[in-house]
Parts: structure tokens; C-alpha cells; sequence
């Protein structure tokens, strides 16, 4: 879509954006003067005398002529999270499309209209759609304030998301299928992303080079509703062929059906599933290969995650990164790729993304340590107490409550954004980490990917 004339000149700007992040990243790790990452892939040389190499971004995507990517987006979003993909892999695609809550032009790029194919009597009627229906009278510049305060993104996890612009985000699965599956019904694979989904395309396109896509195929990063497993929409959902084919026809054929279940479910990609399993495909589970999270979220300690070494398997997405991710990740890539290196497992990702950032005092900081030690303590007393347990990586104050953690994990910012929020610190016993990052490397055997 809209790729003709801008195709180069986006490219171009790529490479130049690019450049601009690596200059801006490397600046910041020299004035944080963090510890020193070994085998340091982010100083490998990118910026040349000054010079950005001509590399291009996508050059190095073989493959990509399969793949249909459709990324399934919400107007309340577009301006902040759609920028980070524009600005990097989307545009080396051929085929793609970005399928929202209203149809507009958002910098040279066409956003469609996932929703407007469906049963006009639910968009003029049902309450779900009263979100929908303001935003194709008023347009999304007229809500108030509040309104717009009361419609603001909710956190993409669990149950809670009771906005009304994801009450409409479940009603876009099956119709934005059909619409790529229009627009062209002869690619491999349909891949389902969101703007906050980060996907290292060079894994992804060797990894599906070992699927047969002429067979049915609904891959994903498994999740459950009770005992029905379905694929995480915002890991990625990576659909072949035949398997497409069938769910358009079923969805075409059932649309009334489908819209019950809809109005019933909460989750969109729970839905996709249920219309899998009416053609008979079931999902195939691929996490660790696709992951649900961002790895700052993610314990990489094998021994306190029930033995599984995630940090052996070969990374291919992640979710609920931030648009500064994005960029971060993308340069990463970038890097990672022209050293040859291999493609990356979530222990490398660690490694060169996460480890750095690790310090022994984090202020205003919460690195998600669980396990409650002390109602009184000290930031120096708590620090005491985690070093005192050999198995303790990771510790947290919040008020005088100390916390710790045999898992490694980055966590996240937690500034002190009104009276009712403590001031919560983080500390990491670094040798340890380091120690269990070089453990866990060296039990890989031969992980890799999760294949069907
Ligand atoms: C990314 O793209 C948007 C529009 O597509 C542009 O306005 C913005 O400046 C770009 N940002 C970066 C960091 O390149
Ligand atoms: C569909 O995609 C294929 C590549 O997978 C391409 O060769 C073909 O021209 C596309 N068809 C349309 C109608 O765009
Ligand atoms: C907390 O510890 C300090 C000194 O370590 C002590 O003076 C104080 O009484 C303690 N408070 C409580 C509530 O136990």
C-alpha cells in the first residue's frame, strides 16, 4: 500500500534515522558509564567518519515477498505508536496493511477501516460500537478532553482493558483476515502484529523458510482461556496459506455466528481460534520463539523458571515495547546482523539490551522482586539481605519494605507520579547476574526454534 514513489525516499530515511538513534544510544551509554559489556555488539562501528553506511535496512530481509503483514491498530494510537514501525521494517514489506477504528491518511501512509464490512445493524446499534460510531460522525479531534482522558489506551494486559477502543479491538480479527485475504490471497503467510509487537524479521523470515506453508498452519504464542489454548495476538500470529483460505471462507459464511461469539468474548485473538477450530486447524504453540512481553519483563534465570531455558531458544518477537524499544531493538538488530553473529536467542538479547542497563542502585525503579523479606529495612540493609542468599540476583525498596529475587529481571521505571505511589529502588547483585547469564549459556544445547 501507498509504496510506490515513497519506496525509495522511505528507505533512504531509514537509514539515516538509523544512524541518528545509534549516535543518540551510543552518547547515552557513555555519559551512564555502565558496566562494560564484553562482547559489546553496540559498539561495533555503524557510523563511519561520520558517514551513515548504505546499508540497506531491508536488503537483508530474504523472503519478504511472502509475507502479508497486518497490523491491526486503534485512531487513538496511530500518532504515537504507528511511527516506530513506519520508521522501520513495515515499509520493506510488498505486501501490507494497517486496519483501524477509522479510515485516514497518517504520513503517506493509507490507515483503513477494519470494522465497516461488519453487520450494519451492530454498528448502528450495539454498545460496543458507540466509540466507533462517535469517531466516524465527530472524527477523533473532537472528543473532549475527558472523553478522550476516559478512551485513553488501557495497559494491554489481562482482563482490565475495558476502554472503548479495545471493546472494539476484538471485533477487528476476523474481518481485517478477510480484507488482507482480498487484497491478496496468494501469499505464504499472514502475519498479525500490533504497533507495540517488535519483530526481528530476519529471525522470523529463517525461521518460517523451515515451515512448509502449503500446508494449514495458525502459529502463535500460546495462551489459555480456561482449557482452550489460543495465539497471543500481540506475539505475532502467524497464519499460512491454506489455513487463511479456510478462515475467510468460514468467516464469510458464519459472519452472524461469529459476531455472537464476539459479543460474548472479550479477546479478539481468542475468537480467531474458536474459528480455527471450526475448520479443523489448531493452534500451534511456538513460545519461546514468539514471546508475549518485552525482554525487560523477563526473568532469564532458567533455575527459577521451572528449568525452561529461554534464554537458549532464537528470539523472533516481542510485546509491549515502547516506541523508544522499537527504535532501540531495531538498531540492535541492525548491528547484530551485519556482525554475523547467527540470529539472536533471548540470552543475547539480554546480554547486549538488558544486562547493560543493571545497576547495583536503581532510584525510582522497580525490577519486580517478589518475595517480601523485611517490613523494615534500609536500602543498604536490603542489599545485605539478598547478598546473605546465595541465590538471590535481585532486590527492591519500597518505603522500608525490602523485596528480593532469585530471578534476573529489568523491570521498569516507576517515577513517584502522585502521593499515593511509594518510592520503590532497585539493585541487582551484578556478579551474580553476570555469573547466571554465563551459566545459562553455557547449558544451551541445540533450542533454537520451536518448529510444528
Ligand atoms: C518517524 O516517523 C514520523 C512520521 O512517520 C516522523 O514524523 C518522525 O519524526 C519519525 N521519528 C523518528 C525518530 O525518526
Ligand atoms: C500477492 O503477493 C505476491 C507475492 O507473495 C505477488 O507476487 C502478487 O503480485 C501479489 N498480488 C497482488 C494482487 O498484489
Ligand atoms: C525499624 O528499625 C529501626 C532501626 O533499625 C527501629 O528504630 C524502629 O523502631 C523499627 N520500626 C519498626 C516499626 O519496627
Amino acid at each position: 500500500m501507498g509504496l510506490g514513489p515513497l519506496w525509495l525516499g522511505n528507505r533512504r530515511r531509514l537509514v539515516v534515522y538509523a544512524g541518528i538513534f545509534i549516535l543518540i544510544i551510543g552518547t547515552l551509554h557513555v555519559i551512564r558509564g555502565t558496566h562494560v559489556v564484553t562482547d559489546d555488539i553496540l559498539a561495533t562501528p555503524y557510523l563511519v567518519g561520520g558517514e551513515v553506511h548504505q546499508e540497506d535496512p531491508c536488503a537483508s530481509l530474504g523472503g519478504l515477498e511472502d509475507i502479508f503483514v497486518i497490523v491491526r491498530t486503534g485512531s487513538n494510537e496511530v500518532r504515537q505508536k504507528l511511527p516506530p514501525l513506519l520508521n522501520t521494517t513495515l515499509p520493506c514489506f510488498r505486501q501490507y496493511g494497517i486496519w483501524s477504528d477509522l479510515e485516514e491518511e497518517f504520513a503517506g501512509h493509507h490507515i483503513a477501516n477494519a470494522l465497516d464490512e461488519i453487520d450494519s445493524s451492530l454498528l448502528e446499534q450495539h454498545s460496543d460500537f458507540e466509540y466507533y460510531r462517535h469517531l466516524q460522525e465527530q472524527g477523533k479531534n473532537t472528543l473532549s478532553s475527558e472523553d478522550a482522558a476516559n478512551w485513553a489506551d488501557a495497559p494491554n494486559t489481562g482482563f482490565g482493558r475495558d476502554t472503548p477502543a479495545w471493546k472494539l479491538d476484538k471485533w477487528k480479527f476476523l474481518p481485517v483476515a478477510k480484507k488482507a485475504y482480498q487484497q491478496n490471497s496468494t501469499s505464504k503467510w499472514y502475519v498479525f502484529i500490533e504497533c507495540d509487537t517488535y519483530v526481528l524479521w530476519s529471525s522470523v523470515l529463517a525461521w518460517l523458510s523451515g515451515i512448509d506453508a502449503s500446508r494449514p498452519y495458525y502459529i502463535g504464542r500460546q495462551m489459555n482461556i480456561g482449557d482452550a489454548v489460543f495465539a497471543y495476538g500481540g506475539g505475532g500470529i502467524f497464519i499460512s496459506n491454506p489455513a487463511m483460505e479456510k478462515l475467510v471462507e468460514r468467516y464469510t459464511a458464519e459472519s452472524a455466528t461469529y459476531n455472537e461469539l464476539t459479543i460474548n468474548q472479550w479477546a479478539g485473538d481468542f475468537i480467531l481460534s474458536r474459528a480455527m477450530l471450526d475448520v479443523g486447524i489448531e493452534v500451534t504453540p511456538a513460545w519461546p520463539t514468539l514471546e508475549g512481553e518485552r525482554p525487560a519483563a523477563l526473568d532469564m534465570n532458567s533455575r527459577s523458571t521451572q528449568g525452561h531455558n529461554l534464554g537458549c531458544y532464537n528470539a523472533a518477537t516481542y510485546h509491549h515495547m515502547t516506541p523508544d524499544d522499537i527504535y532501540a531493538y531495531y538498531d540492535f538488530d541492525i548491528r547484530w546482523n551485519l556482525a554475523k553473529h547467527g540470529l539472536p536467542r533471548h540470552g543475547d538479547i539480554f546480554r547486549q539490551m538488558v544486562w547493560p542497563q543493571m545497576q547495583d542502585w536503581m532510584p525510582n525503579w522497580d525490577n519486580l522482586s517478589p518475595d517480601v523479606q523485611s517490613e523494615n529495612a534500609t536500602y543498604a540493609e536490603c542489599k545485605e539481605i539478598c547478598e546473605n542468599q546465595a541465590d538471590c540476583l535481585q532486590f527492591s525498596l519500597t518505603a522500608r519494605t525490602c523485596k528480593t529475587s532469585r530471578g534476573a529481571k529489568l523491570g521498569k521505571q516507576q517515577l513517584p507520579a502522585d502521593q499515593s505511589k511509594e518510592r520503590i529502588d532497585s539493585g541487582w547483585v551484578l556478579n551474580r547476574v553476570e555469573a547466571m547469564m554465563k551459566d545459562v549459556e553455557a547449558s544451551c544445547n541445540k533450542e533454537g526454534w520451536i518448529m510444528p
